[in-house]
């Protein structure tokens, strides 16, 4: 008797054993799916992905994701690289996807200080332009985009990154040159160009404390001046330490408090370090140097193990606070082509993204 009940467990573990784990592909379900009471899982389209050539990736997105985003094709020094000339080519295809694959579309992004149309700042003789010449040129780009996507797009990122982390309106072009109410002006802007699509305030490091109630503060301000802001933008690219869990607890409540609706719009998650503290200021660069590329031969059960619990621990304050997250986007599809592995150093091997670089997906959304 003994005997066969060993025998039987020796079969059992061997079945098990021999038994193919399904791939992310053949999931009965995508993530999309088994989330479709909480959010909207949203991730983005490059390069690889608009000409077609990344099949692996293209799959992923169908299977998986009912959001998208431009990662870089309707950023302002694509669409308009020069006064009046307007490119909308990737863009198109990219919501063309979209639409085609029945995705909430993200358009990524009107007034931001980095990857700007270059020459929105300066006059013919490399001057700073006038306050009244750069909110023309605001206006005109905000409505010729807007318009141009209009009933395609269902929600934008109108103002990007506009706050420092202490809270003080970041330095940038747009705030030296127009003032604090650059703001203000984009989001009536992009709202009379299309009145029915969504507006949201975006930003890094919004668990920071005092960045969390500048933004909070900006958007009542905006309301109760007759202006629609939807969202404010969490982009959540975070460290294994930053934001901590009490961080992002206190932060998802905070906009909960005030009645603001959330957009997670860049998560992602970096296990390697770096050596400029928390940021994605996209300026920042560093050079390789080997500690900075800890996992270049591969990843051992360990650290697997602790970068999956990390992302659980993320995933899981979403999950509980998804009463007022309207999406929830990785920014990246695989980490193969996540902008993580050359910023803000070149050339890193990092696990930031839902999908190991193979198509697999990350062990903690399997569970
Ligand atoms: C990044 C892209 O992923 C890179 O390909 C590009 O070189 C730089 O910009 N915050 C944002 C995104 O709002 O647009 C940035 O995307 C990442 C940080």
């Amino acid at each position: 008797m003994k005997r066969i009940v060993l025998c039987a467990a020796l079969m059992m573990a061997l079945y098990s054993c021999s038994e193919p784990k399904k791939n992310s592909l053949q999931q009965e379900e995508g993530l999309a799916k088994k989330y479709e009471q909480n959010f909207k899982i949203g991730t983005i389209f490059a390069q690889p992905q608009i000409e077609g050539v990344d099949k692996l990736s293209i799959d992923i997105v169908k299977k998986h994701f009912n959001a998208l985003t431009a990662e870089n094709c309707m950023k302002g020094e694509v669409v308009q690289p020069e006064q009046g000339r307007f490119d909308f080519s990737l863009g198109d295809k990219v919501v063309d996807f979209a639409r085609h694959n029945n995705m909430y579309m993200v358009g990524h992004v009107l007034v931001w200080h980095s990857q700007p149309p270059k020459w929105i700042f300066t006059d013919s003789q490399g001057n700073r332009v006038s306050r009244d010449t750069l909110i023309e040129r605001m206006k005109n780009h905000i409505t010729t985009v807007v318009k141009h996507f209009k009933g395609k797009v269902d929600a934008w990122d109108v103002v990007n990154e506009a706050f420092e982390d202490d809270g003080s309106y970041r330095k940038s072009p747009y705030f030296e040159i127009i003032g604090e109410d650059f703001i203000n002006l984009a989001f009536k802007f992009a709202h009379e160009a299309d009145p029915e699509v969504k507006l949201i305030l975006n930003d890094y490091n919004v668990c920071k404390p005092q960045k969390c109630d500048a933004i909070i503060a900006k958007i009542k301000e905006l309301r109760s001046s007759g202006l629609q802001v939807d969202y404010a933008g969490m982009q959540m690219h975070c460290t294994m330490d930053f934001p901590s869990k009490n961080e992002i607890e206190t932060t998802l409540k905070k906009f909960e408090d005030n009645n603001i609706k959330l957009q997670i719009t860049e998560f992602d998650l970096t296990s390697i370090p770096f050596p400029m503290g928390n940021t994605a200021e996209i300026s920042a660069r560093a050079d390789y140097q080997e500690k900075y590329d800890p996992y270049k031969n591969g990843l051992d059960d360990d650290s697997r193990a602790k970068i999956n619990s990390r992302f659980k621990e993320i995933f899981d304050s979403f999950l509980s606070h998804s009463q007022n997250i309207e999406r929830v986007t990785v920014w990246g599809i695989t980490d193969k082509g996540s902008w993580r592995l050359d910023w803000p150093i070149p050339g890193r091997t990092d696990f930031p993204t839902f999908f190991y670089s193979d198509g697999k997906m990350k062990e903690f959304l399997m569970e």
